[in-house]
């Protein structure tokens, strides 16, 4: 049975979707932009006409138009008894051009750390004594939480491995902690733009989003958030403190403060995530700064100081927080495999030697890609970031999502800015990560030079076909 799109679902989805003109266009481009990133599955039935008119207060010929051109560009079909259900999108020939010549810059996953193979094959030389264990450890290894515990302590936040759960990367984690700590209808307090996928883990937990804004130029705005917990008093609130993905900002020790007071005042769990808080590029890794840590959550990763495909990541908390995951962890999994965290054990005692390999890999990234678009499109803005692995660039125009299908068009294929947004919004923004090869990424700027004249001039109708090629490819399964 296909599954079934409510009108009210499809709203929060498409988020401020009327940013161009005529409005059915507007529409029938940000619900295929929501195929190509796959966050509308093939084979799902769209609300009916009538249904989506009134929950977008939108004429019903607005809604046919654009399910008119939807069907023309392949995106839906009409099936009886399920009315306009999305098409899995074909795979052709120059689709098969993109897998070969493509640059997918939709995730921002660098490369893995180049001494990972030879830790890989030590720890495969043990296999012996590894296989040894019973297999099922739902907190982690003890060397490993050890180890994490005794980095956080080193780094000026006192921990001990009881506070330390293992997990099988950051998004895993927050995953446990939604699913434990959050109840149907709780308030979470989440900067927008944020990292997408926290924001769907809380959704997904059916909590009720709070978003307060974050800027590239101003930071966090802290009346809002100020006013969010008091009105809405969240049950967590999630941070990304250093190098925020995607603006890539830093908290100041005043904004800290105001959250670290908000937050206790309004009796909120804070949940930060590091998982790119060691990226630091151009400076040497500060002790972790004070302020945020009462009552805090902390969620952290290997997947980009180290690599993605490792899958270990950790959640540090109170020893009664950790308890409390720990009862609840074994309905969702029974533990992270063995022999990654045999890696990761080895790993991350290695840290203070791998993350100056990692700042010079990624300010290559960053200087290519921000003396590329300087060239290139001169009337973007362009952030500074001192670390991180993304610029969130500034268009002047609401155009991100114009952009990123031409873009795709053209083999480059990004994530729109509207995809950051916790409550709509943020078209005027792209998330570009310069976690790619330099080469790769003054390419990518090329495209988007193209891409940028073009929907600049309104020329952004394209073929049917042209159309559904990109998207076959472009079906993000994850952004990062
Ligand atoms: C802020 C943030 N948190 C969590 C994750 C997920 O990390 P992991 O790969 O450890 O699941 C990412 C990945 O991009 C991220 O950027």
């Amino acid at each position: 049975m296909d599954s079934r799109l409510s009108a009210r679902a499809l709203v929060d989805l498409l988020g401020l979707w009327r940013t161009t003109e005529p409005a059915y266009d507007a529409l029938a481009d940000a619900i295929r932009l929501l195929c190509l990133d796959n966050r509308i599955a093939p084979e799902t039935a769209l609300p009916a006409e009538r249904e989506l008119a009134t929950a977008l207060a939108v004429s019903r010929t607005t809604v046919a138009a654009a399910y008119r051109s939807l069907r023309a560009t392949g995106h839906i079909a009409s099936r009886q008894g399920s009315g306009s259900v999305t098409r899995p999108l074909g795979r052709t020939a120059a689709a098969r051009w993109f897998d070969r010549e493509g640059i997918d810059l939709q995730q921002a996953s660098p490369p893995a750390w180049p001494g990972l193979p030879g830790v890989i094959a030590e720890v495969a030389g043990s296999a012996t004594a590894l296989v040894s264990r019973s297999g099922y450890d739902i907190l982690g290894h003890l060397e490993l939480r050890t180890a994490i515990a005794e980095r956080y302590t080193r780094r000026g936040l006192p921990t001990s491995p009881a506070q330390i759960m293992v997990s099988n990367g950051a998004q895993h984690a927050l995953n446990l902690i939604a699913g434990t700590l959050l109840r149907r209808g709780d308030r979470v307090l989440i900067e927008t733009p944020t990292y997408p996928h926290a924001a769907e883990t809380f959704r997904r937990a059916d909590a009720r989003l709070v978003g307060v804004p974050v800027t590239v130029e101003d930071g966090w705005d802290l009346d809002r958030a100020t006013q969010a917990f008091a009105r809405t008093r969240p049950v967590l609130a999630y941070l990304m403190p250093e190098f925020q993905n995607p603006t890539g900002r830093t908290m100041t020790a005043a904004e800290r403060a105001v959250f670290a007071r908000a937050a206790h005042d309004a009796g909120s769990a804070l949940i930060v995530d590091d998982t790119t808080a060691e990226l630091a590029i151009d400076d040497p890794l500060p002790p972790i700064p004070a302020g945020l840590d009462t009552a805090a959550l902390r969620v952290g990763s290997l997947g980009k100081s180290v690599w993605g495909g490792l899958r270990i990541g950790w959640i540090r908390a109170s020893e009664e927080t950790i308890r409390r995951l720990r009862a609840a962890r074994a309905s969702f999994d029974l533990g992270t495999p063995d022999l990654d965290q045999a890696v990761a054990t080895r790993v991350v005692t290695r840290l203070d030697e791998i993350l100056p390999q990692r700042a010079a890999l990624l300010g290559a990234g960053r200087d290519a890609l921000g003396d590329a678009l300087a060239a290139r499109l001169p009337s973007w803005s362009v952030p500074t970031v001192r670390g991180g692995v993304a610029l969130w660039v500034g268009l002047g125009a609401p155009l991100s999502s114009a952009l990123v299908i031409d873009a795709a068009q053209h083999g480059l294929h990004l994530s729109p800015g509207p995809r950051f947004a916790v409550e709509g919004g943020q078209e005027r923004h792209l998330r570009i990560p310069f976690t790619a090869e330099p080469r790769e990424l003054v390419r990518a700027v090329d495209v988007l030079a193209g891409s940028w004249e073009r929907v600049t001039a309104g020329d952004r109708v394209t073929t049917a076909a042209e159309e559904r090629d990109g998207a076959g490819h472009a079906l993000a399964e994850a952004l990062v």
